[in-house]
């Protein structure tokens, strides 16, 4: 080799590889490189998600709705999350929006589909419907391996303290405000009891369900709670207009 240059370069390269400190700087000075490139841009960003019309935080029902399916492991069969193919759309419904899951903590899509994702299951059955499958699965669908959990509609909600779980969740950034956290305890019982005065639980929660779930309007039961999560899975955002938006949007483009 007679080019001064390569030669340089070979005699360069061959004392960085032979010195494992030398070696070692290099490695992490690269990796650091690729590693800011993908960080640095999110400290600039005001918010990662974009914001949709209609996403609003769970009222404390629909919560403590959702803490049973957690503590159940429904996401151990069920995902929520529907993929952006056809497929899956004709199945299911309009593909989720991150901003759908923007308040769930933690998030449920998952990838495990022992049964169907449960992302557009809201007001696809009645509530019936739902108290009869989740006691007896097997009622409706013969072949399902679903487990039954009849006894949700036997167990009365522990109420506990849906303030403090509120003001966890604000914490971690769920827009709670003051007047939700002052009615969380009164909005609980209200949205499962037709009878009870709901206050202005429907205006602060646009498009809350308000009534009894489980059959029996005496009791508030955890099957009210998991029915009422289940029954406003995927119905907040209204995807009638957005895909008239969608469309105007595609004109103005041609
Ligand atoms: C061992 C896996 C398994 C677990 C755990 C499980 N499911 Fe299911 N689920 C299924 C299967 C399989 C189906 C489809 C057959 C059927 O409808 O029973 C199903 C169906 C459903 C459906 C009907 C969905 C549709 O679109 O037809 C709902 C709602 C549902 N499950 C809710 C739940 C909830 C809530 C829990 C937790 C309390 C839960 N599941 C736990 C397996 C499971």
């Amino acid at each position: 080799m007679t080019d001064p240059i390569v030669e340089e370069t070979v005699t360069g390269h061959k004392r960085l590889e032979r010195n494992i400190t030398l070696l070692a700087i290099g490695t992490f000075v690269t990796v650091a490189i690729g590693g800011l490139v993908q960080l640095v841009p999110l400290f600039y960003l005001e918010n990662t998600i974009e914001q949709v019309e209609g996403v609003r935080p769970y009222t404390p029902l629909e919560q403590a709705g959702r803490d049973i399916y957690v503590r159940e492991g429904c996401y151990v069969c069920h995902s929520q999350m529907v993929r952006p193919f056809r497929d899956e759309v004709e199945r299911y419904g309009h593909y989720s929006l991150a901003a759908e899951s923007m308040y769930d903590h933690p998030f449920q899509w998952g990838s495990k589909r022992t049964g169907p994702d449960l992302a557009r299951v809201g007001g696809r059955y009645s509530d019936e419907w739902h108290v009869q499958h989740l006691t007896d699965p097997q009622s409706v669908v013969p072949e399902s391996v679903m487990p039954q959990y009849g006894f949700l509609k036997e167990t009365d909600l522990e109420i506990g303290d849906p303030e403090a779980t509120m003001v966890a969740l604000m914490r971690v950034g769920v827009p709670y405000r003051e007047e939700d956290l002052a009615n969380a305890r009164a909005d609980m019982l209200a949205q499962a009891d037709p009878d009870a005065d709901s206050g202005n639980l429907a205006e602060r929660y646009p498009k809350a369900q308000i009534r009894d779930f489980d059959g029996d309007p005496d009791r508030l039961t955890e099957m009210d709670a998991l029915i009422a999560y289940l029954q406003m899975l995927g119905t907040l955002v209204d995807f009638e207009s957005a895909a008239g938006l969608e469309e105007l949007a595609e004109e103005k483009g041609r």
